[in-house]
């Protein structure tokens, strides 16, 4: 007998085996959950493309209710909820598993989004759950359990959730009403807050992956969770395991929520492991064929730079930059507000001086910035950037102190920072590339990620 025996829902938001939802019903059908689903409703009837996918995705779960529903169209909530009480009499909970934004307004920033496409986003994400539990309540004589799912962005900002966060903030601000309102009648109305899942609508996010990345590395359980384990939280909640819980917004995200600062022990090193890159007009960088290549490449990339800036080009200030690193932590200048380059981050680097070569002006610079020998050990990455009207040559190069060093020291106001830490620093925008990089080699040299 499983959790669920004896008890019927209804599931909104399954679009396929990926959906959050699909993997919800999973663990609701495994306890023994009598289920009913939802749809969005075929474009084109003729081609019912949308119910054929949904069916096709729930039908291991033995639905004893299929139905279209938008759920900005009250009438087909009404139906919905029709059904229901055709097929089940009562029921005992609802899974509003739903959310949407216009894609311009989730990509752009917050202070971009047009009034529509808010409107839109609140309406779908947000308003839908109150619209659901008000049908679900009544047909929920003897109490029920209704959860919704959310995501951190709605407590915190996270750069690439955008809108979405606003909503998240209003759904969870929602759900502590509904327990409210609900909780007399003992309806229980929680929220169940994921750790990224790769879902399409989780593809839709800015930076989707980079977000895997964060929690693979930066959690305290070091690794995302799994459809599975969202499926079973919701079982609890759903079940009688949970009958004194509401009003709740439970983390199901291996703890990254707690996290207030990144821990140091992630990734001990990082090296550019052996990978071929050519440039695309998506990736701007490509590995010249002069290249060395070595089991453990030297990662040499030159900016393919665009012909109508060749001439520029050539005449392009170079600036050498150290990119100091000891134990996988980098030598990092933290500057305060009161200096050039406010509030920015950086490495110690700066003009070549005439017929200075980039690798003595980045030792020369590192020692006059930080009072740190370095001795080069290779190049990392020559990028162009433009500063308009002027293009300015950046050569980076990997180095390490030539001198005993501690790891707690400062150095002229340079600290040692763990590789980890730098997605969290704000460094000026033509280091992005290096740290896109640094970023993507380190995170990847973690156990057990991605
Ligand atoms: N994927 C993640 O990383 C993640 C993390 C935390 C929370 N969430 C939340 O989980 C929920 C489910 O998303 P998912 O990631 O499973 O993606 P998904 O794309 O599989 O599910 C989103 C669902 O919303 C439905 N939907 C959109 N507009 C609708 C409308 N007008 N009427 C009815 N249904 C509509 C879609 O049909 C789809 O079934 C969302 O609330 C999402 O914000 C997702």
């Amino acid at each position: 007998m499983g959790l669920m025996s004896g008890k019927c829902g209804l599931v909104l938001g399954v679009v396929n085996d990926y959906s959050i939802a699909w993997g919800i019903s999973e663990q609701l059908h495994k306890e023994g959950a009598k289920l009913g689903f939802t749809h969005l409703p075929d474009r084109d009837p003729a081609n019912p493309k949308m119910s054929r996918r949904v069916s096709k995705a729930v039908e291991a779960f033995d639905p004893q209710m299929f139905v279209p529903c938008d759920v900005q169209i009250d009438d087909d909530i009404d139906k919905a909820f029709a059904t229901a009480k055709e097929t089940f009499g009562t029921i005992d909970f609802v899974v509003h598993s739903i959310a949407y934004a216009p894609l311009d307004d989730l990509k752009g920033p917050v202070y971009k989004c047009s009034r529509e496409g808010f409107k839109t986003s609140m309406d779908i994400s947000v308003y839908s759950l109150m619209a659901v539990c008000r049908r679900a309540s009544e047909l929920m004589p003897n109490g029920g359990s209704i959860i919704t799912l959310t995501y951190l962005g709605g407590e915190r900002v996270i750069p690439g959730y955008n809108v979405m966060g606003l909503c998240k903030a209003a759904l969870e601000s929602s759900v502590g009403y509904l327990a409210h309102e609900f909780g007399p009648r003992q309806i229980r109305v929680n929220a169940l807050s994921a750790g990224p899942i790769k879902t399409l609508s989780g593809s839709a996010v800015k930076d989707f992956d980079k977000m895997l990345e964060m929690y693979n590395s930066l959690s305290p359980l070091r690794r995302n969770v799994e459809l599975k384990e969202i499926g079973k939280t919701a079982v609890y909640l759903l079940s009688d395991m949970s009958t004194g819980v509401t009003g709740e917004t439970l983390h199901v995200d291996s703890g990254y929520h707690v996290m207030g600062a990144p821990h140091t022990d992630a990734s001990t090193e990082w090296e550019f492991p052996d990978r071929t890159r050519r440039g695309t007009a998506k990736r701007p960088f490509h590995e010249p064929e002069t290249a060395q290549r070595r089991t453990r490449t030297t990662f040499v990339r030159e900016a393919c730079v665009p012909s109508y800036q060749q001439a520029a080009y050539v005449t392009a200030k170079r600036i050498g930059i150290a990119v100091v690193e000891h134990a996988g932590h980098y030598l990092i200048g933290l500057r305060g507000p009161d200096v050039p380059l406010a509030g920015y981050s950086e490495f110690p680097g700066g003009k070549c001086q005439e017929s200075e070569s980039a690798e003595a002006c980045a030792v020369r610079e590192c020692l006059e910035e930080t009072g740190m020998r370095v001795a080069i050990e290779r190049l990392l990455l020559r990028h162009v950037h433009e500063y308009p009207p002027a293009l300015v040559e950046l050569h980076f190069f990997l180095c390490h102190p030539e001198c005993d060093i501690s790891l707690a020291g400062s150095y002229l106001g340079f600290r040692w920072l763990h590789s980890t830490q730098l997605p969290f620093l704000q460094f000026p925008e033509a280091n992005q590339q290096l740290l896109k990089l640094i970023a993507r080699e380190a995170v990847g040299r973690v156990p057990r990620i991605f």
